[in-house]
């Protein structure tokens, strides 16, 4: 009989009862805004529920993963995250989840740039001018990000490996402290994704020095700076993506519609104009599917563990 309450249950879902979306970081950063962006899109294939974003952030994104590896399998907690579901398996050696198998996949949602960005009283002009005042305050300069296993943790470190700087970073909740920082120059630099950044670099509110693409982006806002390859450190790359998640065994029927939901999302006109006036792509290729998703993000465990290995930052 359970199981066929958990089939009918599964049929009528979500019944008009509110989904809630964690975002394992602070409001107001480039993670929560693609998970209210993609909540309304979200809303009408999911028969018009409310869907609600929960920030549990901290520990690089790590607490709020937990609490959804924990929550009730029925469809309405999820989680929406980035690359961080990859690299905190390599960073964090005592993780209170397990990525492969605490949780079910439902699908990619986008893949968005990075930016490196000044606080608006740095002197450099350019990213070589950056580079060499990096190279004159070695150990002075103030980097923020959120916390390891954040996007703007990684880029982070890419960057410092690359310029071979040493840099003191400053950890927040996520990029919307980060960036508020950085804008009150408690902060000289921040890389973080075009989310959060665009309208800063639009309101000229701070000094972007390069995208981590390796072609220029074409939003108008982005489209006129470097690209870090061109500005010297070639092949430089960073680009976050963004997954959706629920509680390991969670009810197949369920997954499904919530899959079909994100497809729907994905291809709504809104959803998708939001994303590029914010420099971010959204997923049309097979990464929506659960199956590839999961392989996805295996192979960027994989990928990731040397670099992070090599970089010996480890957050336990
Ligand atoms: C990150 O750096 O991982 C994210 O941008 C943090 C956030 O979404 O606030």
């Amino acid at each position: 009989i359970a199981a066929a309450a958990s089939g009918a249950f599964a049929q009528d879902f979500p019944a008009g009862k509110p989904i809630t979306i964690v975002v394992p970081f602070a409001a107001g950063g480039p993670t929560d805004r693609v998970a209210r962006d993609l909540a309304e899109a979200m809303r009408k294939p999911l028969d018009g529920v409310s869907i609600v974003v929960d920030n549990t952030a901290g520990a690089g994104s790590t607490i709020g993963n937990a609490k959804v590896a924990r929550a009730k399998n029925d469809g309405y907690t999820l989680l929406l995250t980035h690359v961080g579901m990859a690299t905190t398996p390599v960073l964090y050696r005592k993780l209170p989840y397990n990525y492969e198998t605490d949780f079910e996949y439902l699908g990619m949602i986008n893949d968005v740039p990075m930016t490196v960005i000044g606080k608006p009283q740095l002197e450099a002009n350019n990213f070589k001018e950056l580079r060499d005042w990096i190279g004159k305050n070695s150990g002075k300069v103030n980097l923020g990000n959120a916390g390891i296993g954040s996007a703007s943790h990684l880029c982070g470190l890419l960057l410092q490996s690359e310029l071979k700087a040493e840099m003191t970073t400053v950890p927040y909740k996520g990029t919307a402290p980060a960036i508020a920082d950085l804008l009150g120059g408690q902060i000289d630099l921040l890389c973080d994704q075009t989310t959060n950044t665009t309208s800063q670099i639009e309101a000229k509110k701070v000094k972007p020095y390069a995208v981590t693409t390796l072609k220029r982006l074409t939003t108008p806002a982005l489209k006129d700076i470097p690209t870090a390859d061109e500005s010297g450190l070639k092949g430089f790359q960073v680009t976050i993506w963004h997954g959706l998640y629920a509680p390991k065994g969670t009810p197949p029927a369920v997954l499904k519609k919530i899959n079909d939901a994100l497809k729907v999302a994905l291809k709504d006109p809104d959803f998708i104009k939001k994303e590029e006036g914010l420099g971010a792509v959204v997923v049309t290729d097979k990464r929506v599917e659960p199956a590839e998703h999961k392989k996805f993000v295996q192979a960027e465990v994989a990928r990731f563990g040397p670099v992070i290995k090599a970089a010996g930052v480890y957050a336990d």
